[in-house]
């Protein structure tokens, strides 16, 4: 183990005693050790003890291109030596300008125009910030509410919680930002029974549900509507036929900001660079971060379209917003580097090849009892458990917390799968793996799951 502690025993009682883990009971780790994470090799990371352990969920939906990549690291290095730090405030420097130009590239439609953050709830906050000042500029002030589904995660600083729709990580943080306002998600596998069975009545219903908010709220109130092309939390919905061309409308009707959050869904997870592509709308504003850097740096932003740029570009008018970090020069580099290697391997290529085989080797689960429903996109995936398959009887909050925190989460570890065992929703296994990955990592996931899966049906 590469530390300054003589020895594991020793880290392990500093990671006790003086690391705070995010969104962890800490409290877990008082008779087990902290799993510490040394080192990474493609799609497999390597614990304290040498264990191996594919890496299911790309680190947290980041690591798209795989770890230990010689050319990104070097590429960052060589940035750091030559410029390592200037603010994007009032100055540029090359790398970000080269990004951004290449991102403007890629992305659809008129979205010419990027800024910089260093995150994904900073690329959120600033979206809305952004949307809040336009309509300031474009004498609407009266917009300022934004739109978002149940149990989706948008990030955790107060703006962007304010727009999560995760009961249980906001209400300590309460009173939140006034304005977020809820409508359902496309979970199909446990839409309302007068549209079971029936998915494009079911999108049609969930945009119209958009429409009702608006109208409900004042449209003159609702400044934008924040959705992920796939909604992670809750275990990876994806849209119905039709729902994202509806949303456009409704929007448009109303003079309403789309903005899709791509912090998990672009850079090729859905097997394109941003997942608007995959389903063909266009948005105003694009979020994005994760996958952009591989994490190889850290990263965020948005793409925003001419039309919002406009009343910026001319006389004082300014965005009254920065980050010190946004856009750092090591982490521009290393996005390149990372764009880099996605152009030269295909890796966009690879999961649109690789998908369907992804798809099928996961619903071979379906023969376990415990198996609800599998669903996702790409390399995104979530397979939601159930007490009953035949009535969809989900567990109780008690057996819940059991199967995932008392068993799965640790077995699945243990047996050598990074992935995540979720119940902000119903609970499900999400698996988000590298996008190099083909079907001999498909198989080990599948193994893993199948094994771990069969002793949580029988502990139950
Ligand atoms: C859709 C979405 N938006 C925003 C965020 C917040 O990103 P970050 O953790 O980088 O702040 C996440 C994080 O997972 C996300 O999935």
């Amino acid at each position: 183990m590469t530390s300054s502690f003589d020895d594991i025993t020793d880290a392990q009682e500093a990671a006790k005693r003086n690391l705070w883990l995010h969104f962890t009971r800490m409290s877990s780790y008082e008779d087990s050790d902290v799993p510490v994470i040394v080192r990474g090799s493609g799609a497999y990371v390597f614990d304290q003890h040498g264990r191996r352990y594919l890496d299911g969920l790309s680190g947290l939906f980041v690591t798209q291109v795989g770890h230990g990549r010689q050319e990104i690291a070097e590429a960052g290095a060589r940035q750091a030596c030559e410029l390592a730090y200037f603010p994007l405030w009032s100055y540029a420097h090359p790398k970000a300008i080269e990004l951004a130009a290449r991102l403007a590239e890629l992305a659809p439609g008129e979205l010419n125009r990027v800024f910089f953050t260093t995150s994904g709830s900073e690329a959120v906050e600033s979206a809305w910030k952004l949307a809040k000042q336009y309509f300031k500029l474009t004498g609407q002030p009266g917009r300022y509410k934004v739109i978002s589904r149940d149990i989706a995660y948008h990030g955790t600083s107060m703006g962007a919680l304010a727009i999560t729709g995760l009961a249980d990580i906001k209400h300590p943080f309460e009173p939140l930002l006034p304005g977020g306002v809820r409508v359902p998600n496309t979970n199909f596998y446990r839409a309302p029974e007068f549209l079971a069975g029936d998915e494009v009545a079911f999108g049609r219903w969930a945009a119209d549900e958009i429409e009702r908010a608006i109208l409900r709220e004042g449209p003159e109130s609702v400044a934008a509507v924040f959705l992920e092309p796939v909604q992670n939390s809750g275990g990876c919905f994806p849209p119905p036929p039709g729902y994202f061309e509806r949303v456009r409308d409704i929007c448009d009707r109303y003079g309403v900001l789309l903005v899709s959050d791509e912090v998990i869904c672009a850079f090729g997870r859905l097997g394109y660079y941003f997942g608007s592509q995959r389903y063909g709308y266009q948005p105003d504003i694009i979020t994005f971060a994760k996958g952009i850097t591989s994490g190889y740096a850290p990263l965020g932003g948005m793409m925003v379209s001419d039309k919002l740029m406009e009343p910026f570009s001319s006389g004082t008018a300014t965005f009254l917003h920065g980050i010190t970090f946004a856009g750092h020069p090591v982490s521009a580099a290393v996005a390149l580097a990372n764009l880099d290697i996605f152009e030269k391997e295909d890796l966009l290529g690879n999961v649109q090849a690789n998908e369907a085989a992804f798809r099928a080797t996961l619903e071979k689960l379906y023969d376990l009892p415990i198996v609800g429903d599998v669903r996702g996109a790409g390399y995104f995936y979530g397979i939601e458990m159930v007490k009953d398959k035949l009535t969809r009887e989900t567990f109780t909050a008690e057996e819940s917390e059991q199967l995932l925190r008392g068993f799965l989460s640790h077995a699945l570890f243990d047996a050598g799968l990074v992935c995540r065992a979720d119940d902000r929703g119903d609970p499900v296994v999400q698996l988000a793996p590298p996008l190099i990955c083909g079907p001999e990592h498909f198989d080990e996931i599948e193994r893993i799951l199948r094994a771990v899966l069969t002793e949580a049906w029988a502990r139950i």
